[in-house]
């Protein structure tokens, strides 16, 4: 089947789906974007994504394409056109293509362009990760320094993702004078005792919409939570990890630099969560 993509205004079928050359998104990374996950059709965390959105498009004075319920009524659109059942809807604004290169900005009247498209992943709540656990290694965050702000500049967390690749584990955690920002495309946690903690909010991470209701739904579960910053020595010493994404909701991590923690199998708090997590998110999507 032929994938339906939604370009400017457009439901086209993927080969017809362009935009310019002079794109500021192509051209300078002049764009932001965010990926909400699908769960038996229906959008998890619809309205966080687009709060989130409005956030980042206003941090960086692009402006805003339309209003939530058109970016709402698009994305139930691609969902049906492309019949998905499990996956994420990517969406992409960019400040536009104003016809040539420049590095100030173009003229305020210039259309952003805005881009959604559906990746299908039948039985995404039902990864097999989740069973076995991931690992990951350590790398240096040098990124820029507003992580707060969804950019597509995936430029580091991509070359982070092919380093955890060279070295045999599956993500990488960046770390920053001698503590753990984030993972490459995901917030990290570790876990002592009943004790959850990650990283407080701040422009060094970005305000993950999972990680919001997770923290939520683990106090609502009488949980402890601590928002404050780990080092990466801590959480080699932890009794369990996790990360938490749209793409991954609560993906438990088993290994740090080749350190096993606990039993190496994925430990009771994120196993409960990811359950939670999975449980609240079908009942309240959209
Ligand atoms: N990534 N931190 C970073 C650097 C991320 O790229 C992401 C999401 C998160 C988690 O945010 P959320 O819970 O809102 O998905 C944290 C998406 C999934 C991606 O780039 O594909």
């Amino acid at each position: 089947m032929t994938r339906t993509v939604y370009v400017n205004g457009d439901y086209l079928p993927e080969h017809e789906a362009k935009v310019s050359v002079f794109d500021r998104g192509f051209l300078m990374a002049d764009g932001v974007y965010e990926v909400t996950s699908v769960l038996g059709g229906k959008l998890i965390d619809f309205e966080g994504h687009a709060k989130r959105l409005e956030r980042s498009l206003h941090e960086l004075q692009i402006r805003k394409p339309m209003e939530d319920d058109a970016l709402l009524e698009i994305h139930r659109e691609l969902v049906a056109r492309n019949e998905i059942e499990d996956g994420m809807i990517y969406l992409q604004v960019t400040r536009g293509a104003p016809g040539d290169r420049d590095f100030a900005f173009p003229p305020a009247e210039t259309e952003p362009t805005v881009v959604l498209f559906t990746q299908s992943k039948p039985g995404l709540a039902e990864s097999p990760q989740a069973e076995t656990g991931i690992k990951v290694i350590s790398i240096p965050d040098i990124r820029w320094g507003r992580r707060d702000i969804k950019t597509v500049q995936l430029l580091y967390p991509s070359m982070g993702k092919m380093m955890a690749k060279a070295a045999g584990v599956d993500d990488a955690w960046m770390v920053e004078d001698d503590h753990v920002t984030e993972g490459t495309s995901n917030n990290a946690y570790i876990v002592k005792g009943n004790t959850i903690i990650t990283r407080q909010l701040g422009n060094e991470i970005l305000h993950g919409i999972t990680r919001a209701a997770v923290l939520r739904f683990a106090q609502e579960a009488q949980m402890k939570v601590e928002e404050r910053a780990f080092t990466i020595e801590e959480a080699k010493q932890a009794d369990e990890a996790f990360i938490t994404s749209a793409s991954t909701f609560v993906m438990p991590v088993v290994e740090i630099d080749g350190m096993t923690l606990g039993e190496g199998v994925p430990g009771p708090v994120a196993s409960r969560l990811r359950e939670i997590y999975i449980e609240e998110s079908r009942r309240a999507a959209l």
